[in-house]
């Protein structure tokens, strides 16, 4: 019986993808629970002697060529504790099991430390590229048994898009190595996300945009942004609604859903000491949509605010620094949260591959992460990519412009959060002195807990009243 290369579980939409992409160079075997997607799937989608349709697990297990490979693609949490459990009484010491959906990387410690006591191997890998990268080349995030990803680096270079560099993949670390390194790629796509959102946000309600300005405008930006959230933001705006003509963007309801990646990063950071307010915003900013009905009630009872007088022509440069500030940012606080976490996880993390399997593939590639990858090649230690050669300077500059945007959004009751955040996070990251000595002396006033003096060493309490 032939046997197969590498098997995969979970036929939705990812796992139909990145099987037909992997079935491009070598053979699959693929299981879903529900066996009617994998007919379904046969006979609509596969055209390739490559890929083999299997019922049961035991003959999905079977048909694979050892030590088997066997990618899960289904619903994080729970379920991937149940898939794992039902392959286990039919593999052997040495087997790979490789979880490619958004797991919690915490779980992917304990399932990895699990099965590596019971002889598996485990990879966790983080895919990004939605269900177009599947297909087409994703950036591929792995983490886990280094020597399990040897074994499997062939399959995971042929599937990747791929640069002038080489495939967008790369062994990042031992572990959870992969699945932090992911969840903290969605978490900067949660952050550049809502910047774009708050520019087209100002420029409808400040400057009287329409759709198909807004759109000529990012597509003229991205001309040097090079980013594929701009491209797509540029492509929105030129939508029509096949069924009233008018533009799509205006119909659709201003509430966003998140399934969770977004919100880790924010609580990995909290866990960790690391202040990522820009992303944070992107996270709240979706929690406020989410209550529309309440807004709604809660706009009735304030007059709106009058709309600044404001000139086009002066406005649109600085909306475009404000992009280019918040979205470099995003990615520093990004960055930042990667290296303490590399150093708090002993991940050993490589910011420079990082960035280089970003480049292509993901959600948040973009023409930044050259100069990205250039900063980390000087200075691998780099604190923040705010003070890199690459961009302290440009976000000097960025920086004196967004005053003027904010102001005038304030007045038109327009709320920046994100790009704001990213301001402040500037501001505060060079700031010699910030007022944590009033806050010291609170703590000590409220709950003598104690303050440490800039002209003494120890700790000192006072009776303050
Ligand atoms: N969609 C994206 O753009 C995207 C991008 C990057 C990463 N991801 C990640 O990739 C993974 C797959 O995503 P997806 O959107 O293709 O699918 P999904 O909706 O997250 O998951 C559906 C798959 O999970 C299976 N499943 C759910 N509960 C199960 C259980 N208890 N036992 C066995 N199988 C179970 C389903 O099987 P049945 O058909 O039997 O229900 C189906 O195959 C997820 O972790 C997702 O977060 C998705």
């Amino acid at each position: 019986m032939k046997k197969y290369e590498i098997g995969l579980i979970g036929l939705s939409v990812m796992g139909q993808n990145l099987t037909l992409n992997i079935a491009r160079n070598h053979s699959i075997a693929v299981y879903n629970r529900t066996k009617s997607k994998i007919r379904n799937f046969m006979e609509n989608k596969v055209q390739n002697q490559n890929v083999k349709a299997t019922y049961e697990l035991e003959e999905f297990v079977s048909s694979l060529k050892k030590p088997r490979k066997i990618m899960l693609m289904i619903k994080a949490g729970k379920p991937v504790d149940l898939v794992i459990d039902s392959l286990l009484p039919y593999l052997e010491k040495d087997d790979i099991i490789i979880d490619g959906g958004n797991s919690h990387f915490e779980d992917t410690n304990r399932r990895l430390k699990n099965l590596n006591e019971k002889g598996i191997r485990y990879l966790g890998v983080g895919i990004s590229g939605g269900e177009y990268g599947a297909l087409h080349g994703p950036s591929i995030m792995p983490g886990g048994n280094e020597n399990a990803y040897a074994e499997v680096s062939d399959i995971m270079e042929n599937a990747a898009a791929r640069t002038e560099k080489g495939a967008c993949v790369s062994y990042l670390g031992p572990r959870s190595a992969g699945h932090y390194v992911k969840m903290i790629h969605n978490g900067i796509e949660y952050g550049i996300m809502e910047v774009l959102a708050e520019i087209y946000d100002y420029m409808r309600k400040v400057m009287q945009l329409k759709p198909v300005e807004m759109g000529n405008i990012f597509a003229k930006w991205n001309q040097e942004f090079d980013s594929y959230l701009v491209e797509i933001t540029a492509k929105i705006m030129q939508k029509d609604d096949p069924k009233t003509g008018r533009k799509l963007i205006d119909l659709i309801l201003d509430k966003a859903k998140h399934k969770g990646t977004g919100k880790w990063s924010v609580q990995s950071a909290l866990d960790l000491g690391t202040a990522i307010p820009t992303i944070n915003a992107g996270v709240n900013a979706r929690l406020m949509s989410a209550i529309k009905t309440e807004r709604v009630e809660n706009s009735a009872q304030f007059a709106s605010s009058s709309r600044p007088v404001v000139n086009k022509e002066e406005l649109l440069p600085l909306l475009k620094s404000a992009l280019y500030f918040a979205s470099v940012i995003a990615y520093a606080e990004g960055f930042k949260l990667l290296k303490t976490a590399s150093n708090e996880y002993e991940y050993n993390l490589n910011y420079k591959e990082i960035a280089r399997i970003w480049e292509d593939g993901c959600i948040i590639r973009s023409g930044l992460l050259e100069p990205i990858q250039a900063a980390f090649a000087e200075d691998m230690q780099l604190n923040s990519l705010i003070t890199a050669r690459q961009f302290k300077s440009q976000l000097n500059a960025a920086a004196d412009k967004i005053d003027k945007l904010i102001t005038t959004a304030a007045q038109a009751g327009v709320p920046l959060t994100a790009i704001h955040s990213a301001l402040d996070y500037f501001n505060s990251l060079k700031a010699k002195e910030l007022p944590a000595n009033l806050i010291q002396a609170q703590r000590d006033f409220f709950g003598a807990h104690t303050y440490q003096r800039r002209d003494q060493e120890g700790t000192f309490h006072t009776e303050w009243e």
